[in-house]
């Protein structure tokens, strides 16, 4: 059922909590492909009832960046959603869940902020207010869909921490699910913005994932030092490649590490082909 209202979905939702039944969120941008599916399998499997909301947040996007050229499939990803067993696609527009007008000023929105500790880093770095954008549009979507669960996947790890933690700060009553990102058989992990890439781009693109899987194969012979597994991605790039960031960092907390153990998950950002893409790997796995 695809539903454009607060309104609609709440009183269905009402109506489910009612007959004591479990109910999913799989919050999404749209543009689905088998990254999504495998969130919204999960999510259907653990669940009685999925919501799969479609949003391209506007606040999310810093200026320059590309809300009005980002992927919009609505028909196609309702259609997944369908197929997949998901009871509603929540795809509100900007005005049904901002108020008409209000998104146009931060001075007559209330915003949730994350914590500057968590967004002074990585794709925080480059992307000013970006989180503040995920974290505000996350927490009405749990206010809106009152969730027992919701999925969200790994490849966007930094995302995923900072809901965590505004989830345990504002005592939210949503469990998440942390879900494994697909990757292409290339080893290119799934991302809406893979479609802005030329075939050429997407072989140069494999260089996260290369550089990732060296570095993971490096520490699991032994190599622990921050600064030597570093070096060892140099060879891997060459002009088609901008890399942003390689930062090794604690999974829970973000807090930068120079001896990488299981717990250390090492984050790349890179520019393809002018796409920016990022990943992700947690050592050891
Ligand atoms: O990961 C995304 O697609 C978005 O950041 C999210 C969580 C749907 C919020 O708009």
């Amino acid at each position: 059922m695809l539903l454009h209202t607060i309104k609609e979905v709440r009183e269905q939702v009402k109506e489910w909590k009612k007959r004591g039944l479990v109910v999913g969120l799989v919050p999404t941008m749209g543009a689905l492909h088998a990254g999504h599916l495998s969130l919204i399998k999960k999510a259907v499997e653990r669940c009685d009832r999925v919501v799969v909301s479609v949003f391209v947040n506007p606040i999310q996007f810093c200026p320059g960046e590309d809300l009005d050229k980002y992927p919009r499939t609505l028909e196609a990803d309702t259609k997944m959603c369908d197929d997949a067993g998901v009871s509603i696609v929540f795809a509100p527009s900007p005005n049904e869940m901002y108020g008409e007008g209000q998104i146009s000023s931060n001075d007559f929105l209330t915003y949730v902020i994350p914590p500057f500790f968590y967004v002074n880093k990585l794709c925080g770095k480059s992307r000013v207010g970006h989180f503040d954008g995920v974290c505000t549009v996350v927490n009405k979507l749990f206010n809106i869909v009152q969730p027992d669960f919701a999925f969200f996947g790994q490849k966007d790890a930094q995302q995923l921490i900072i809901i965590k933690k505004m989830v345990k700060d504002l005592n939210i009553p949503v469990e998440i699910v942390p879900c494994p990102i697909v990757r292409e058989e290339s080893g290119l992990a799934l991302s809406s913005r893979n479609k802005y890439l030329s075939d050429e781009d997407k072989k140069e693109a494999l260089v996260l994932s290369k550089i990732l899987n060296n570095i993971n194969s490096c520490y699991k012979r032994g190599l622990t030092d921050v600064d030597a597994l570093k070096e060892t991605a140099y060879s891997f790039l060459n002009e088609h490649h901008e890399l942003e960031y390689l930062e090794f960092m604690n999974q829970d907390d973000l807090e930068e590490v120079t001896i990488a153990d299981n717990n250390t998950r090492v984050f790349i950002a890179c520019k393809v082909g002018g796409v920016r893409l990022i990943d992700n790997i947690l050592l050891g796995e």
